[in-house]
């Protein structure tokens, strides 16, 4: 067990480079279906969830706020994340500043850049732009090291509490980090026991970045809930198997970002279970098994993003 990282099994909130709590479960609200997401995140923080996790790109930033407004928990007792896209990496304030126009805030407590670290050209209003052989259109004059410079100025602004990053592999933040003025807060990654990313993990704690898991379930339909060795486990203590990979990563110290819309899932996924030292041990290791290792969000991008699997 020694060799992987471990925090208090049931801690609630983790600490940032900032010296600002975050809890460690937040909903996530991708793929929330429009008419969805408002009764999710109403649903999420009437049930004791204070971490919301958004992106400009998920196009639902609005009904998000209207979730937040319904909840009526006052603005300071909650933590809200977005992301800045890649059409924005050239101008992040107007990304920001459209989402609070959007999530009806006036500040968020961490924002992420580098939605994925790949500056995208800017073309009206398309979110993915496209080059005429139909690759995705990638503004190779900019680079992430330009972008985390206007992030730090947009940090100033006090519009965004914290800033950090989002799918930065160890080489990435390498680049980032030996330009920087801030250290990223932190870094938001694929991360589930299919891909436990204990390399980037251990690299990210060593430097005072906080990851956190996306797709923690696997995203939809994917197949970590259905493993035996996780619905073995989730039997043992009564629990579902969400609430055992969800547990796994937060006993890491890693904050875990669960998306669901189903008022008794969100319910609980939020109720973290304490895994012995040989479940913990078993669940790190699963991914070894043949087979099992997956990366399941994987945006045709073209770029090699150089992450460690
Ligand atoms: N930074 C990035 O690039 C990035 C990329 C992907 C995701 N994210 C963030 O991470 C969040 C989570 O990732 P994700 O949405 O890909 O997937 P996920 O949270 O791993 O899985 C969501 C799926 O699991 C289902 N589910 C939720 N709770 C469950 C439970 N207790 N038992 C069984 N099934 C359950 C949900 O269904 P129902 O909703 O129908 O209940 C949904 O189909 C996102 O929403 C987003 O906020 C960030």
């Amino acid at each position: 067990m020694s060799q992987y990282p471990s925090a208090a099994p049931g801690q609630k909130t983790f600490k940032l480079n900032t010296g600002a709590p975050i809890p460690v479960v937040g909903l996530g609200t991708w793929q929330s279906a429009p008419g969805e997401v408002a009764k999710a995140v109403e649903s999420a923080i009437k049930a004791g969830y204070r971490h919301i996790d958004c992106a400009w790109m998920y196009g639902n930033e609005h009904e998000v706020g209207e979730g937040i407004k319904a909840a009526g928990v006052p603005r300071e007792e909650l933590f809200i994340t977005t992301k800045i896209w890649g059409t924005y990496h050239r101008r992040p304030e107007e990304g920001l500043d459209d989402s609070l126009k959007k999530l009806g805030l006036d500040y968020v407590d961490l924002l992420l850049v580098q939605h994925w670290p790949i500056p995208l050209i800017i073309r009206g209003d398309e979110k993915i732009p496209l080059n005429a052989d139909g690759s995705r259109a990638i503004d190779a004059e900019w680079t992430v090291e330009q972008t985390w410079e206007l992030m730090e100025k947009l940090h100033a602004t006090g519009k965004a509490k914290a800033i950090g990053v989002s799918n930065c592999s160890t080489a990435y933040l390498e680049r980032i980090l030996s330009k920087a003025k801030i250290v990223p807060a932190a870094n938001q990654i694929e991360l589930h026991p299919f891909l436990p990313q204990h390399k980037l993990v251990s690299y990210c704690q060593s430097k005072g970045i906080v990851p956190q898991a996306y797709s923690p379930l696997g995203s939809s339909g994917g197949p970590v809930l259905q493993d035996p060795l996780v619905t073995e486990i989730a039997s043992k203590h009564g629990a579902d198997p969400a609430q055992v990979v969800i547990s796994w990563a937060a006993q890491r110290g890693v904050v875990v970002l669960p998306k669901s819309v189903t008022p008794s899932r969100i319910a609980t996924n939020a109720k973290l279970i304490t895994l012995s030292d040989d479940e913990m041990l078993k669940l790190n290791e699963l991914s070894q098994q043949p087979g099992k290792a997956v990366r399941l969000i994987q945006p045709a991008w073209g770029v090699d993003l150089q992450f460690d699997n």
